[in-house]
C-alpha cells in the first residue's frame, strides 16, 4: 500500500491539529472506548468521545482514560437536552406494558418507571468544559451563548451538527467552527432540530454542497462514508473534513458487541431503516426482530429520552446476551462496506484509497 498522501494536512486537519481530515464519530452507548478514541487519535485523526449517556463522573473517567493513551487533540460529543426532570412521561404505562414481552424473553422483571429518563445536560456540560477537549461537539441542538463561551474559555473549538440549512445557519450565528452535514444515509439518531425529521433526512449527496454553499464555515460530511472512494467524493461536494461512525464501529478497539460488528455484513439482507422504537427519536440502523415486531408503534412510543429510558434495561441484557434481535444495532445505509481491522489500518486505507480514487482509478479498494 503506498500513500502519496494527497489527503494530508487538507482541509480541517490544520484547524484542529490533526494528520488527516477525518473524524471518528462520536456514538454513545460504549462504542467510542477510550481505547478506540485513542486509537483514532494515534492514527492523526480526530477521535471523538460519545458522552451523551454518560454520568458527569463517567466522562471525567473516560476522558482520564483517553489521556493516558493519547497527547493528541480529542473530541467529547453530547445530546443537547432539556434537564431531566422536564420531559412529560404521558404514555408512559402504555410503553411499558408494549415492551412486557420482550421483557419476559431477556429473562427481566417486571419494569418499574425509571425515576429518571437521562443525564442532567448541565451537569455533563460541566464536566466537558472542566476537561477542555481540543474540540466540543453537539447533536441535537445548540447549548446557550452562555455555555457556549464557557467552552471556547476553556480552548474548546466548537462543531455543531446540521442536517439542513436552517440548522447550519443556526450555528454559524452561535460561531461555531466546523459544521458536521448529518446525512439520511447516517447510522445512528438523527441530529434535526429545525423542521421535521422527513424533510431533515436529506441525503448527503444533496446536503453537503448545499451547506458549503450557504455558509462560510467548513463542512464536514457524514452518513454514508466508508472508504476512501466516499472521502474523495465528500471533498469533491466540498466538504473540508469527514466523519465516519460505521466505519470505525466496525474497528477492532470499538465497544461494538461482536455480533453486531458480525452484522455489518449481512446489511444489505437486512437492510437500514429509521425507527422511533428504541429511543422515541428517529435512528437508522439494521432492522431486526424488535423494530419488526415494534413496527406498529413507531408513532406511539414516547419521545426521547423517555422511550430511550424504557428500553435502556432490555437493550443492555440484549447486548450481555449477543441477542441482535433486540439490541439497537445502529448502523449507516452503506453497513455492508465496514471492515474490521483495527482504528490505525482504516486510517491508513482511507488516505491510500483516497489517492487511488481522485487519481482518476475510481472505484479502486485496497
Ligand atoms: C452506533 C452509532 C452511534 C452514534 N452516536 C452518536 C452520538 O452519540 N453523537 C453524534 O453526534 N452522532 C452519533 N452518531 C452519528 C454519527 O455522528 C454520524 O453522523 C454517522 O455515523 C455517519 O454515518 P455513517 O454511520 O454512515 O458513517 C452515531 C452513529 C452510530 C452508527
Amino acid at each position: 500500500m503506498t500513500t502519496t498522501g494527497l489527503l494530508k494536512g487538507r482541509g480541517v486537519a490544520p484547524l484542529f491539529g490533526l494528520d488527516w481530515p477525518i473524524v471518528q464519530a462520536p456514538m454513545a452507548g460504549g462504542i467510542t472506548t477510550p481505547a478506540l478514541v485513542a486509537a483514532s487519535c494515534e492514527a492523526g485523526v480526530l477521535g471523538s468521545l460519545g458522552a451523551a449517556v454518560l454520568s458527569p463522573e463517567r466522562i471525567r473517567a473516560e476522558v482520564a482514560a483517553i489521556r493516558a493513551l493519547t497527547r493528541r487533540p480529542f473530541a467529547i460529543n453530547l445530546f443537547v437536552l432539556d434537564e431531566p426532570e422536564r420531559f412529560a412521561r404521558d404514555g408512559e404505562a402504555e410503553a411499558i406494558a408494549r415492551l412486557a414481552s420482550w421483557r419476559a424473553r431477556a429473562g427481566l422483571p417486571a419494569q418499574q418507571p425509571p425515576a429518571r429518563v437521562c443525564e442532567s445536560f448541565a451537569a455533563q456540560l460541566d464536566a466537558v468544559i472542566e476537561a477542555a477537549p481540543a474540540v466540543a461537539s453537539f447533536h441535537f441542538g445548540i447549548p446557550s451563548r452562555e455555555r457556549l463561551a464557557a467552552l471556547r474559555r476553556a480552548g474548546c473549538r466548537i462543531v455543531g451538527g446540521a442536517t439542513n440549512v436552517a440548522e447550519a445557519r443556526a450555528w454559524v450565528e452561535a460561531g461555531a467552527d466546523a459544521i458536521v452535514a448529518q446525512g439520511a444515509e447516517a447510522g445512528g439518531h438523527r441530529g434535526t432540530f429545525v423542521g421535521g425529521f422527513e424533510e431533515g433526512a436529506i441525503g448527503t449527496m444533496a446536503l453537503v454542497p448545499r451547506l458549503v454553499d450557504a455558509i462560510d464555515l467548513p463542512v464536514i460530511a457524514a452518513g454514508g462514508i466508508m472508504d476512501g472512494r466516499g472521502v474523495a467524493a465528500a471533498f469533491a461536494l466540498g466538504a473540508q473534513g469527514v466523519q465516519l461512525g460505521t466505519a470505525f464501529l466496525a474497528c477492532d478497539e470499538s465497544g461494538a458487541h461482536p455480533n453486531w460488528k458480525a452484522a455489518l455484513a449481512g446489511a444489505d439482507t437486512r437492510g437500514t431503516r429509521l425507527t422511533r422504537v428504541f429511543s422515541g427519536r428517529p435512528a437508522r440502523g439494521l432492522v431486526n426482530g424488535f423494530m419488526e415486531a415494534m413496527r406498529a408503534d413507531e408513532h406511539t412510543v414516547p419521545v426521547y429520552p423517555v422511550q430511550n429510558a424504557l428500553t435502556a434495561e432490555l437493550r443492555a441484557a440484549a447486548t450481555r446476551a449477543g441477542d441482535i434481535e433486540a439490541m439497537s444495532l445502529w448502523a449507516g445505509q452503506a453497513a455492508a462496506l465496514a471492515r474490521p481491522m483495527p482504528a490505525a489500518s482504516l486510517v491508513a486505507r482511507l488516505a491510500d484509497e483516497f489517492d487511488r480514487a481522485v487519481g482518476g482509478l475510481g472505484g479502486a479498494r485496497t
